[in-house]
């Protein structure tokens, strides 16, 4: 056991050392709201380890108004093409740490059912299908919903709802939210809120 905590405790900071990038210049805008190392606070979601192509897909959309935000439209018109890109692979390399992640244990109830076994007479497939065991997220292209803020990830199914939020790679997103209802909103956004963002020590990559 001792053993296994020194690799452990050495991994971290071979990865700390050596994967982090160090920020381009226009990254110090985010920290303002995102957080120094992209942990995101109560309010704004984390962007440390989402998928390099989806937050450029994100800043693409909310430069162009697809994605309705009054907050982030000027943040992303202001960035240029190289800037996006640079932000995207930089929040992409960072980790988040287990202290930046929620502790309390994720609500049992209807939330956690849809998200682990989706409602299949709706056609609904469990969110971890595509979000990931734990909703840890899958890829570049399925972004992690684990530890985001809960009214941030209710936000999103209701912009999808009502159209303000382009529904992703083949309209996946877009044809689930229109299934769920308020209740399920909030019960699936408060789930994935209260699970853990930062990687499982044991787990792999
Ligand atoms: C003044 C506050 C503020 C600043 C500064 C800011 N953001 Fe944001 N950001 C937000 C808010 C609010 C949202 C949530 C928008 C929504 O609900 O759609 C957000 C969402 C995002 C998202 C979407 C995350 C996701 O999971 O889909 C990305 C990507 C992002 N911001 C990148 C950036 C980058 C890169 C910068 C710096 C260049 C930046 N933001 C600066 C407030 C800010
Ligand atoms: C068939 C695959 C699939 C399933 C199933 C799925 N999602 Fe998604 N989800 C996606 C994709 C792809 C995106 C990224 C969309 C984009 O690029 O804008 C996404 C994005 C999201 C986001 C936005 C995350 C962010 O950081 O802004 C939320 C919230 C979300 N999904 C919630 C859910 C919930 C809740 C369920 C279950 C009821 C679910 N998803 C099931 C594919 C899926």
């Amino acid at each position: 056991m001792a053993r296994l905590s020194v690799t452990l405790g050495l991994c971290l900071l071979f990865s700390c050392a050596f994967a982090q990038q160090p920020p381009p210049p226009a990254a110090g805008s985010c920290a303002a709201c995102h957080g120094q190392e992209g942990q995101g606070t109560a309010a704004f979601p984390h962007l440390a380890g989402l998928g390099e192509a989806y937050i450029r897909r994100q800043l693409d959309a909310f430069a162009s108004g697809e994605r309705a935000n009054a907050t982030m439209k000027p943040v992303a018109s202001g960035l240029s093409e190289t800037q996006r890109q640079a932000v995207a692979a930089y929040f992409s390399s960072l980790k988040m740490a287990p202290a930046d992640s929620a502790s309390a244990e994720p609500p049992d109830g209807p939330g956690r059912e849809l998200a682990v076994h989706g409602r299949w007479d709706q056609e609904l497939p469990a969110c971890v299908q595509c979000h990931g065991p734990d909703g840890r997220g899958i890829g570049e292209d399925f972004p992690p919903l684990a530890g985001q803020p809960a009214g941030y990830l209710e936000d999103q199914l209701k912009a999808w709802r009502a159209g303000q939020r382009p529904a992703g790679p083949q309209g996946l997103m877009g044809h689930i939210a229109e299934r769920l209802d308020a209740d399920d909103l909030k019960a699936v956004a408060q789930y994935f809120a209260a699970l853990p963002a930062a990687p499982k020590e044991s787990g792999h990559e």
